[in-house]
């Protein structure tokens, strides 16, 4: 007899009724949403490595989840103190979410909502901790979506993505040659592997990138890394500055690219 089987049925119908489910929930009742889930306890495995490098108080603090599925790392966050706006572009996982969090009585504390990552930039809400895990990897127009969560983070940016193995914290020259692109094939240099099939049986798995990539890519977008508290996982906070005095093309093409005016 599993664990779920002894518990009261409406409960239990309702995990089956709204799976399948990625995130594993320890719901009240000893109730799991994922017991059997291929990661282990996940992501609450991945939640206790990086869990001591956030803020144990985060009473005051605004949350934005982005990508936030059934709403774990929302939920943890939130009893933390945090208010959380949640998103996430899948109903079926926000449905999920959703009923989780009258589970868990903590429908007062997350806000979930169907959004896409791009609308965010319509938005003008800034946020002091932006939670950006497993997401990017989805998006195939990765920078574009870095770039709009960056604008978004006031204190730090829990960031995480698939990755390629690599070396890391490569700082390449302010300029390349021509004749010398060779140097861009370097194992060293920021790289991200394009997928136009799948990984994993997943047709969104777009892009996979090296660490040194990641860091590049989080650096080009305003960020700078904080610690690294687990494997592909990123804390950052605004700051960095490319030296490159670029910053009015980055914001042109920004501009365009999320159908804002662009400036005169
Ligand atoms: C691999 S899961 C990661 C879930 C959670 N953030 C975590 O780390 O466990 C990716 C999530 O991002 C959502 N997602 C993918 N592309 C998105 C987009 N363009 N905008 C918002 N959410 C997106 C998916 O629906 C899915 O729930």
């Amino acid at each position: 007899m599993t664990a779920a089987s002894s518990l009261p049925a409406e409960v239990t119908g309702a995990v089956d009724a709204l799976g399948p489910w990625f995130h594993n929930l320890h719901l009240p009742g000893e109730v799991q949403t994922a017991p059997d889930h291929a990661l282990g306890d996940f992501p609450r495995n991945k939640w206790l490595v990086i869990e001591p490098h956030v803020p144990d108080d985060l009473q005051g603090w605004t949350v934005l989840d982005v990508g936030c599925n059934a709403g774990f790392y929302s939920f943890e966050l939130a009893r933390r103190g945090a208010t959380v706006h949640a998103i996430d572009l899948d109903e079926h996982y926000l449905r999920q979410a959703r009923w989780a969090a009258e589970q868990l009585e903590l429908a007062d504390r997350v806000t979930f909502e169907k959004l896409p990552i791009y609308q965010l930039a319509q938005r003008p809400q800034r946020y002091d901790l932006v939670w950006f895990m497993g997401v990017l990897y989805h998006l195939r127009y990765p920078l574009l979506g870095l770039d709009i969560v960056a604008r978004k983070t006031r204190r730090l940016m829990m960031f995480q993505t698939m990755t390629i193995p690599g070396e890391e914290s490569f700082m390449p020259p302010d300029d390349v040659p021509l004749d010398q692109r060779r140097m861009l094939c370097d194992p060293a240099w920021p790289t991200m592997a394009f997928i136009e099939r799948r990984v994993a049986g997943d047709p969104t798995n777009w892009w996979a990138a090296n660490p040194s990539c990641v860091e590049a890519m989080l650096r080009s977008s305003g960020m700078r890394l904080v610690t690294r508290p687990a494997h592909e996982v990123y804390l950052c906070e605004p700051g960095a500055n490319d030296g490159l005095g670029i910053g009015h093309l980055k914001e042109d093409e920004y501009l365009a690219a999320t159908q804002f005016s662009p400036r005169t």
